[in-house]
């Protein structure tokens, strides 16, 4: 099969395109034929390898799964034993640490949920990771309700343009932090507010919120403090940083002032589970949430692909297609 593969940490440049054996599947596990697969800043991170403290979980010389990817959808192709959730010719999506920028993933079933009827496979590949993420932010982390209000910053790129439909979902009044080029994007998910960010500073405009959702990182903890409300919650969720920690700095200076203040300052992980993606599904299926899709690339684009998430300016999500 053709996959896209990398032998060392690097630039974009160093991805091929390769033919491999197709993997088989073990138990418990579905040979998934991936039709898309998403990616997001975190798949750069790890081909980049940098921060560098990535190496310390994806392999310390190299990277140990040499695929990049981990998001799909696709159609399962053969099951392993002990299967009988999924037969051949299910449509599903979900997550895989096997690398999904492949023509094949083996996937273990608890990782795949049906693709709700209403949505194509390059849609429900741009939902697990980031929708998760947007997810257990806005409902686990800041327990966000009907009557409060939630800035969302970013919130043209992939977590955020599903943070701004889940945050509308569970009944807040969502203010969107974007650029000029992204206001009618943002109005379209549903925002009530917008703050344009190349002509205001929503942590000088004097309004306070219940919850933040700060998905960019372009001002320090203490100047996005002053948007919160005295009790409310603010959750920094960039991946970015210094060179060696990313976003470890700001995660600790985060746990510190938590000591010291009643504002809720919670910075986290996501960790996918099937419940959630099944509440992505519903409401996928219901039209409470619309992936949107910036740009999709072919499987030999990858690095094309990776060096436009690079960038920080997407709008929406970036999807390969096979
Ligand atoms: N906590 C976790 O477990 C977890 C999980 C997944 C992702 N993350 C992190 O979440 C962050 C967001 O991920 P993502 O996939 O949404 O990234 P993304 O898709 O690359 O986000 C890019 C978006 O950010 C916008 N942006 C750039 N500067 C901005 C600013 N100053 N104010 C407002 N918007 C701005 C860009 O719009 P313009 O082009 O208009 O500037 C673009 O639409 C990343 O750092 C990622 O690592 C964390």
């Amino acid at each position: 099969m053709r996959a896209a593969v990398q032998h060392r940490y690097g630039p974009p440049s160093v991805l091929e395109s390769s033919e491999i054996e197709i993997p088989m599947p073990g138990r418990g596990e579905v040979l998934v034929r991936v039709g898309a697969a998403s990616i997001h800043p975190g798949d750069y991170f790890i081909m980049t390898g940098r921060p560098y403290v990535v190496r310390l979980v994806f392999g310390l010389r190299r990277p140990r799964n040499g695929i990049p990817g981990r998001d799909l959808a696709g159609v399962v192709a053969a099951v392993g034993k002990d299967v009988t959730a999924l037969r051949p010719g299910d449509e599903v999506f979900g997550w895989s640490t096997a690398g999904t920028l492949a023509e094949h993933a083996c996937v273990p079933v608890d990782n795949l949920v049906p693709v709700p009827a209403n949505l194509s496979l390059a849609e429900a590949a741009a939902v697990p990771t980031s929708a998760m993420t947007a997810l257990q932010a806005l409902r686990n982390i800041a327990k966000a309700q009907p009557g409060q209000t939630v800035l969302i910053t970013g919130a043209s790129g992939g977590v955020g343009s599903f943070a701004v439909q889940i945050a509308k979902a569970l009944g807040a009044e969502v203010t969107a932090v974007c650029s000029t080029r992204n206001v009618d994007l943002v109005r379209s998910l549903g925002a009530d507010h917008v703050v344009d960010y190349t002509t205001a500073d929503f942590t000088r405009t004097g309004q306070r919120y219940d919850v933040i959702l700060d998905n960019v990182e372009a001002q320090p903890l203490s100047a996005v403090r002053r948007a919160l409300t005295p009790t409310g919650t603010l959750i920094p969720n960039s991946g970015h940083g210094g060179r060696w920690l990313g976003p470890i700095g700001r995660i600790i200076t985060a746990h510190v002032l938590s000591g010291f203040t009643r504002q809720q300052l919670k910075p986290f992980t996501s960790v996918e589970t099937r419940d959630d993606l099944l509440t992505l599904a519903d409401l996928l299926a219901t039209r409470q949430l619309t992936p949107v899709i910036d740009r999709t690339y072919r499987l030999d684009e990858a690095a094309d692909a990776l060096r436009y998430i690079g960038a920080g300016h997407t709008q929406g999500k970036v999807v390969i297609t096979l």
